[in-house]
């Protein structure tokens, strides 16, 4: 690898979901599914659903928790990278709603739009600036309220996202044995009729034909999408560790995007990683898109079981297609 001066290394994290819950039981009331389907199927129990706001709310409440936990003033962020499918509106940017909604009064900033794999895209992004030397304090954030583009009539997709946001802050250090080490990101257009929502955007502009269609809500061919995230997932993975001399057992933790546990499961043997080195909390929230990856590592790092040093491997597939992964050494 190149020499680098310095590493871009995470120094905060924070999160938000929101409070309203929806179990199992509630989509039996709703569609032709049961608890148990769900569970073996997919791993999820509950989800939850922001009832009143939009993506820049989920995305500011998890910076300001940040903030809160670092005792830090917005002021000194420079940029805000918002990673999500759900922005509030086409334009402005949601990263624009979040600067004012936290007063970041000297940042600039953009969305990033990569479904899934949005986070991983926005945190390669954050810490290419950090390593340009220009900036030292850039907030990255993965959010998407995914409850305002889910048909709750189809049973296929309804079960399976959620809505929430996390947040980290990535600083530079001398110390390029922690943070960043190395990224291997894909996209592959051929994937645009398997997973997308047609509606709304400038191919298909809103009009009564593409609402009565339900052209604005979650299309996916589950099955296809569930072998290629697998073989994905598990490719990048595999090369990542290889191009970085990476052995199963040195890896403390492999952080996967949380869409099914069945791929999770499969993604992380075919790497041969332990299960108790997965992360999982698609349990309790479901699919929430750009956040799945962060409020993962902002659980384990809160619960006391990510520790500074810890070679930890992030992974997602999603929409586009889009995929990859990538390494980094934990620094808090
Ligand atoms: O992050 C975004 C990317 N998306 C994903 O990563 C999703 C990837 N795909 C998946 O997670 C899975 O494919 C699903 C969870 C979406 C579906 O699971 P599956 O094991 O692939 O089921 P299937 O699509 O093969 O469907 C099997 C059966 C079907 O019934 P028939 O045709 O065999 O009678 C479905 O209609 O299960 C039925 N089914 C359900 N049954 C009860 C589908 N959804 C449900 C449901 N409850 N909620």
């Amino acid at each position: 690898m190149s020499e680098k001066k310095v590493s871009a290394v995470i120094t905060g994290v924070g999160m938000y979901v929101p409070e309203k819950v929806l179990d199992n039981a509630y989509f039996e009331s709703i569609v032709d599914t049961t608890d148990e389907w769900i569970r073996t199927r997919t791993g999820i129990s509950e989800r939850r659903i922001l009832e009143n706001g939009a993506t820049s709310n989920l995305a500011a409440e998890a910076a300001k928790d940040l903030l809160k936990s670092k005792n830090m003033k917005a002021e000194e962020i420079e940029v805000i990278i918002v990673a999500t499918v759900t922005p509030d509106m086409f334009f402005p940017a949601t990263a624009c709603l979040v600067q004012e909604k936290i007063g970041a009064n000297n940042a600039w900033g953009f969305d990033l739009s990569a479904a899934c794999s949005g986070f991983l895209f926005a945190y390669q992004t954050g810490c290419s600036l950090i390593e340009s030397g220009k900036y030292k304090k850039v907030l990255v954030i993965g959010a998407d309220k995914m409850s305002s583009i889910v048909d709750y009539t189809d049973r296929n997709n309804c079960i399976l996202f959620g809505d929430a946001g996390a947040a980290i802050l990535l600083e530079p250090t001398n110390d390029t044995s922690i943070g960043y080490q190395d990224s291997l990101l894909r996209i592959d257009g051929s994937g645009k009729e398997i997973l997308n929502m047609k509606g709304g955007g400038s191919l298909n502009p809103p009009s009564h034909e593409t609402v009565d269609k339900g052209m604005h809500y979650i299309f996916q061919d589950g099955k296809t999408v569930f072998k290629f995230a697998v073989k994905g997932m598990a490719e990048v993975s595999l090369d990542i560790m290889q191009k970085n001399g990476l052995k199963s057992e040195d890896i403390a933790y492999l952080v996967p995007h949380q869409a099914n546990l069945r791929i999770i499961n499969a993604t992380a043997e075919r790497m041969g990683i332990d299960k108790e080195k997965v992360m999982i909390n698609i349990n309790k929230y479901g699919n929430t898109t750009a956040a799945t990856i962060p409020l993962c590592l902002v659980e384990y790092y809160r619960d006391g079981k990510l520790k500074k040093g810890d070679k930890i491997i992030l992974a997602a597939f999603g929409a586009g297609y889009t995929w990859g992964a990538s390494y980094l050494v934990w620094g808090m």
